[in-house]
């Protein structure tokens, strides 16, 4: 089925991207996130769906409007977004990790806004790790495809392949987004594709779209997701 329909390589498949920037609550008004615009996933995402797979879209809070035809979840922390991936994982075939997941939270949530201090002190954060998403559940795949990205400001594909290596993964998607144009917030990227034992693919500068068809593209060249 899958030979005798060219455009829809992902017919049967089952994907699951995540996308956007976690937030850790501080209070009931405040909380920690970062500057990814969600862009990237909902690309990926909308892709998927037009190469005719079944997709979910596990999204923290974005400004985006949701992709047709793919199922979105809105998800707000780390720990919320682990066990929303989590709980749909066995019935995925390939997880595409797209979000910027806050690798620190608030160690206290207070229940109550938290108030200036009268004297004006400083006041000190406590903050601790999150769970690493896709290292958990790349250490339990069985027939899934795992794709990561790597968010880098420096030495891009040394840091990538460390993260390749240590989570496990399939493919790793390489931003440096030091660079004008690349990663973060922007409509367009410029990444390089890593795989274990195979050689680097760099893309030009290209929209979102662009990008997205080719990680798709590569994932499905290596056979991504099917059942043996
Ligand atoms: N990731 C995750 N859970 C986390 C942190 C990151 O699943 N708690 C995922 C991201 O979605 C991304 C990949 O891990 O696909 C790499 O994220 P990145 O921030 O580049 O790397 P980290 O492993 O967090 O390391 P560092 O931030 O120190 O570079
Ligand atoms: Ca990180």
């Amino acid at each position: 089925l899958i030979q005798l329909t060219p455009d829809l390589p992902l017919a049967g498949r089952r994907v699951v991207v995540t996308a956007g920037g976690t937030r850790e609550a501080l209070d009931p008004v405040r909380f920690i996130t970062n500057r990814s615009s969600g862009k990237m996933g909902y690309a990926i995402a909308q892709v998927a769906r037009e190469f005719g797979a079944t997709v979910t879209l596990i999204s923290a809070t974005t400004h985006l409007p949701a992709p047709s035809g793919v199922k979105v979840m809105m998800v707000d922390s780390a720990q919320a977004l682990l066990t929303a991936v989590s709980d749909v994982y066995d019935a995925t075939d390939i997880l595409v990790m797209a979000a910027a997941v806050s690798d620190y939270r608030p160690v206290e949530l207070a229940d109550q806004k938290i108030k200036k201090p009268a004297d004006h002190a400083d006041l000190t954060l406590r903050l601790t790790e999150t769970p690493d998403i896709l290292k958990t559940l790349a250490a339990r795949k069985r027939h899934q495809y795992v794709i990561g990205f790597a968010a880098e400001t420096q030495s891009l594909l040394a840091n990538a392949n460390r993260k390749l290596t240590s989570k496990k993964l399939d493919l790793i998607v390489a931003n440096d987004v030091s660079k004008p144009g690349v990663g973060f917030n922007g409509d367009t990227n410029q990444v390089t594709l890593l795989r274990p034992q195979q050689q680097p693919v760099t893309t030009e500068l290209a929209t979102k779209s662009v990008i997205a068809r080719k990680i798709l593209t590569t994932a499905i060249a290596d056979g991504a997701g099917k059942q043996a």
